[in-house]
């Protein structure tokens, strides 16, 4: 969910505006527009692709004095990256222009009810249906744009960070965020509105941060004046002094983009099920899914193809559609499946799991899957990326731009979206019991306060690294569900720490790696209550027997690994099936920390590059 950035005041609009959009790169986008308005009216330019793309294509308003304006660059999540679905988007009337980050979650219904009283809409996006909605309310009631805005935005259920603009009160602009962060600047007769303060931390360092479910008008020569979207109650706004300089705000304070990501999950696992999952009521809803049922429900086997992490993601996915919905599953790495000749027919469904959606290897097989007959189920974090594209079908995870390039809210909420697929179809098919369904679908609503909690293990975590910081080699091990996780702990610190790390299924111990057990070698065992506990309780003793170091990931209030392990790192209980959204957490933390003491780049590590687009 990328930027947006506004500003109202004495100076020129334009390149403030511009070089805001540019500090707010980093975040990751496909598309920058930008609104600016003078004593000739409303001028808005907007395309796809990179800010540098809308300087060009917005040089015909470069001259403009004026004074307010605002900017966006868009992460798409309804409707692909092209012009049209780039923001600013005008209401209807053209009167009035909005920016936003974030999702809204019911513009379906929105939509069809604003079409029904006249609305024509230009683009796919959810965000021009937001505008017109606020457009409908304001001439309805005959009222003010703020008010407008705050009586839509308790129709409205998602998530924004929404800058709004109306030509007919110049002065001001209303913004107001719910889950999409937004940053006021407040200046000496100027005011600058920005995702984080990074557009305007050269200008001035007094800044106010909306909380949630807040919205101020922001007019010139006039006090900021804050208020409650839903009961229009006055908050008092605080000013801060930021002390952070440029790349600290980048990073939201964190020291690194993978520390950053690690601590959105709990975030972007609520984004990546919001309007999907509606716990109460038992449904799962997701187009992708809804529109092709019978392809999976008719499908003799379900194909699963990725690379590195997605393809970790894959396994999990194995065990849960397997256990929940009874259908075959194999789980393929993407550069063996093209080459092998495999045996494909009109009855596999193939899920293609992708973050970058553009991993060359996984293109290449789900086009070799299509050309053999096969239904092809995308599953990536880029809109309008070319797997989400080659696919028959597909649906995005909502994690927003990973920059780091070692994955982890991606792998979160990949495993997020095939959980959900798991259940629906496991709901078809009527084989999970209604009582098991319903309590999937509570536990999975309620993870990203486990994933929550599990973060508070950091300090562990780090206290763990610094002991074995200067390891060579390292055994993770997981049994069921947490044979994956163990696969994906093992990748996490080789690729960012280069340490020698393998993942292993606990039983696999005693076929050969056990002979690699000494007081050197440290091992990660997972060893949830849920899942095999007793079996995992032998296999640390048998290391223990053989003087391995044991950290062991167990269930809050666990004594008897406690009693085994060197060291234990407690996380929330779960279901054994979600398990995994879990007993990752500490490993990433683990393997981040490991690699900063090691003065590894962490963002960037060595050879490794965010999206593998060559074979
Ligand atoms: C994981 O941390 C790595 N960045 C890498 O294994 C990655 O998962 C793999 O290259 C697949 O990328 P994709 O999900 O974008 O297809
Ligand atoms: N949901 C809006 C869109 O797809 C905003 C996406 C964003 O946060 O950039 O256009």
């Amino acid at each position: 969910m990328c930027g947006i950035v506004g500003y109202i005041g004495y100076r020129e609009a334009y390149p403030i505006v511009i070089k805001g959009l540019k500090r707010l790169e980093y975040r990751g986008y496909d598309s920058a527009g930008i609104m600016l308005y003078d004593e000739s009216g409303l001028k808005v330019s907007k395309t796809k692709g990179k800010v540098s793309d809308l300087e060009e294509k917005s040089k015909e308003i470069a001259s403009s004095k004026a004074t307010v304006g605002m900017g966006h660059t868009r992460w798409a999540t309804h409707g692909v990256p092209n012009d049209v679905n780039s923001h600013p988007h005008l209401s209807n009337s053209g009167k009035l222009a909005i920016i936003h980050n974030g999702i809204i979650e019911n513009y379906e219904p929105l939509k069809k009810e604003l079409i029904k009283r006249g609305y024509t809409f230009q683009s796919d996006t959810d965000t021009e249906v937001l505008i017109n909605l606020i457009e409908e309310v304001k001439k309805k009631e005959n009222i003010k744009l703020g008010k407008a805005v705050q009586i839509a935005l308790n129709q409205v259920v998602g998530a924004y960070a929404i800058c709004v603009f109306d030509v007919e009160k110049p002065d001001e602009i209303v913004v107001a965020r719910l889950g999409s962060p937004l940053a006021i600047g407040v200046g000496k007769d100027e005011f600058f509105i920005a995702s984080d303060a990074s557009p305007f931390i050269e200008y001035t360092s007094n800044a106010i941060y909306l909380e949630d479910e807040e919205m101020a008008i922001v007019r010139l020569h006039k006090a900021l004046k804050i208020r409650k979207i839903k009961d229009d109650s006055l908050v008092d706004p605080y000013i801060q002094e930021l002390q952070m300089n440029l790349e600290q705000i980048e990073k939201g304070g964190y020291d690194h983009f993978m520390l950053k990501e690690i601590y959105e999950q709990p975030n972007v696992i609520k984004d990546t099920y919001r309007g999907r999952l509606h716990a109460n009521e038992g449904i799962i809803q997701m187009a992708g899914i809804e529109d092709n049922i019978e392809k999976f429900l008719q499908a003799e086997r379900i194909l699963i193809v990725a690379c590195g992490t997605s393809w970790h993601a894959g396994l999990v996915a194995e065990y849960i559609i397997e256990e929940f919905a009874r259908i075959p599953v194999e789980v393929e790495y993407a550069s063996e499946f093209r080459y092998r000749n495999p045996i494909i027919t009109s009855k596999d469904v193939v899920i293609a799991i992708s973050q970058s959606g553009e991993t060359a290897d996984s293109l290449a097989a789900i086009k070799l899957a299509k050309e053999k007959g096969a239904f092809v189920f995308g599953v990536c974090n880029v809109v309008g990326s070319s797997i989400s594209r080659e696919s028959h079908a597909g649906a995005y995870t909502h994690a927003g731009p990973e920059i780091g390039v070692a994955s982890t809210k991606a792998f979160t909420t990949q495993i997020t979206v095939l959980t959900m697929i798991a259940l629906r179809l496991a709901k078809a098919k009527g084989t999970l019991s209604n009582s098991d369904y319903f309590r999937y679908l509570q536990e999975l609503e309620i993870i990203p306060e486990k994933v929550a909690e599990a973060l508070l293990t950091n300090d562990k975590a780090k206290e763990i690294a610094a002991i074995y910081k200067d390891a060579t080699n390292c055994l993770y091990l997981g049994r069921g569900y947490n044979f994956p996780v163990a696969l994906e702990g093992a990748l996490k610190l080789k690729e960012i720490s280069y340490i020698h790390a393998e993942g292993y299924p606990a039983a696999e111990m005693k076929h050969g790696p056990i002979a690699l057990i000494d007081e050197q070698m440290p091992v990660i065992v997972i060893a949830p209550k849920q899942g095999h506990y007793d079996k995992v309780v032998s296999n640390i003793q048998e290391i223990k027997s053989r003087s391995g170091k044991i950290i062991a990931i167990v269930t809050k209030g666990d004594t008897q690994v406690r009693g085994l392990a060197d060291h234990i790192i407690e996380i929330p209980e779960t279901s054994d099936a979600l398990s995994p959204l879990i007993t990752t957490i500490p490993l990433q933390l683990l393997s981040y920390h490991i690699a900063v003491m090691r003065g590894c780049n962490v963002d960037q590590p060595r050879n490794l590059a965010k999206s593998v687009t060559v074979e």
